[in-house]
């Protein structure tokens, strides 16, 4: 079992004056979810992710040795400009993660990134940003000590990833990624996501993923505030075990393909999500009046067609449609229909399970 000093750089083998990176990596969409933490970005409660294949981020690093060793400091780039007001949260990722990379000190870095999908979306990118910042930053590492494995390689991106932002560390590699200690799961790991290593049924293949955009605006309440509350929170233990439970139900379900109980364990899962928001002290509503009626037009859909379509939500008020390849165009028929008229000026993004991060250059 990988404790964190096991992700604590030892020494170089090798000297690096200067060089390039690039990665893309993918956004992820939890089936059950990662709400209420411990100290250093510990989950109260594990969590299970499909990975996105079209909603990603994608990075480049630049780096160059420094004269002397005066303060860190990095230059920004977001879709070609700089851009200070993204500058604090990476700062910090690289603060948390000085620890275990001390040889980032040594280097001045230009990170120059931007999203596939569209900047004002409402999709969070500190999912699919900080994996890409930790790739590179691996990337790197590898040079300095070419000797390290390759699980140790995605291990200690994943681990580094969490400590930018806890969702990150699933978008690093798999299709079904794991994270938080559960005993269904033997290799799970609070410190790392896992790749889902059972067989997954046909039923999941090229799972499709249909983001309604209901409302793109910046939300009251972040995630970091929201699982600060989940401490002292009136139902946080009951709801730490429920997601125990649900992940080893849904471990079953990936491997049997039944779709009627994957569904209501995601369902139940974004609610209980939105329920934990609700009974917050202060509480809050991240759902809008659309995000309601378009949860009751599925509702309705399947009810009348059988068709096996379901929604989760992320701490937003957009909806994440989740429907097997199969029913793909009746599925698309009965969004165009029927929700998107409550979508923000009528915006989707299709988007299916992908594969993790992917190296661009090097
Ligand atoms: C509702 O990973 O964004 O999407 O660790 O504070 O950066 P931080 O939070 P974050 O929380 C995501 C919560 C969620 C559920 C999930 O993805 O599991």
């Amino acid at each position: 079992m990988l404790s964190e000093k096991d992700f604590i750089f030892k020494n170089n083998s090798n000297e690096l004056e200067n060089g390039i990176f690039q990665w893309s990596s993918p956004s992820n969409i939890a089936l059950v979810k990662y709400w209420g933490k411990k100290e250093n970005q510990v989950p109260a409660n594990p969590s299970i992710s499909f990975t996105l294949n079209n909603c990603k981020t994608v990075t480049k690093l630049t780096f160059v040795k420094k004269e002397t060793n005066n303060n860190f400091a990095f230059d920004l780039l977001f879709e070609g400009k700089s851009k200070e007001d993204f500058k604090p949260k990476i700062l910090k990722f690289f603060e948390r993660i000085f620890e275990y990379c001390p040889y980032l000190k040594d280097y001045h870095f230009t990170i120059d990134t931007h999203n596939t999908f569209p900047h004002s979306s409402g999709i969070a990118s500190s999912a699919s940003g900080m994996a890409a910042l930790a790739m590179n930053v691996m990337s790197l590492e590898k040079i300095l000590n070419p000797s390290m494995s390759d699980d140790y390689f995605y291990q200690k991106a994943s681990f580094l990833a969490r400590l930018g932002s806890g969702s990150a560390c699933r978008s690093v590699k798999g299709s079904v990624v794991v994270w938080g200690k559960n005993d269904s799961i033997s290799e799970s790991s609070d410190l790392f996501g896992v790749e889902f290593s059972a067989t997954i049924h046909e039923n999941f293949n090229n799972y499709q993923d249909t983001i309604l955009l209901v409302d793109k605006g910046e939300k009251q309440v972040s995630s970091t505030v929201g699982h600060d509350l989940m401490h002292n929170h009136p139902y946080a233990e009951r709801r730490f075990e429920q997601a125990h439970d649900n992940l080893s139900k849904i471990k079953t379900v990936l491997e049997n393909g039944n779709l009627d109980e994957f569904i209501q364990i995601v369902e139940s899962e974004a609610l209980t999500l939105h329920s934990m928001m609700m009974t917050s002290m202060p509480y809050f509503i991240l759902m809008k009046p659309n995000t309601l009626k378009i949860i009751n037009k599925i509702w309705k859909f399947r009810t009348e067609t059988k068709i096996p379509v379901c929604f989760t939500l992320d701490a937003g008020a957009n909806v994440h449609v989740l429907y097997p390849e199969n029913v793909v165009n009746e599925v698309l028929q009965f969004i165009k229909n029927e929700l998107v008229v409550y979508c923000q000026n009528g915006h989707y993004i299709c988007d299916e399970i992908g594969s993790g991060s992917q190296l661009i250059m090097q």
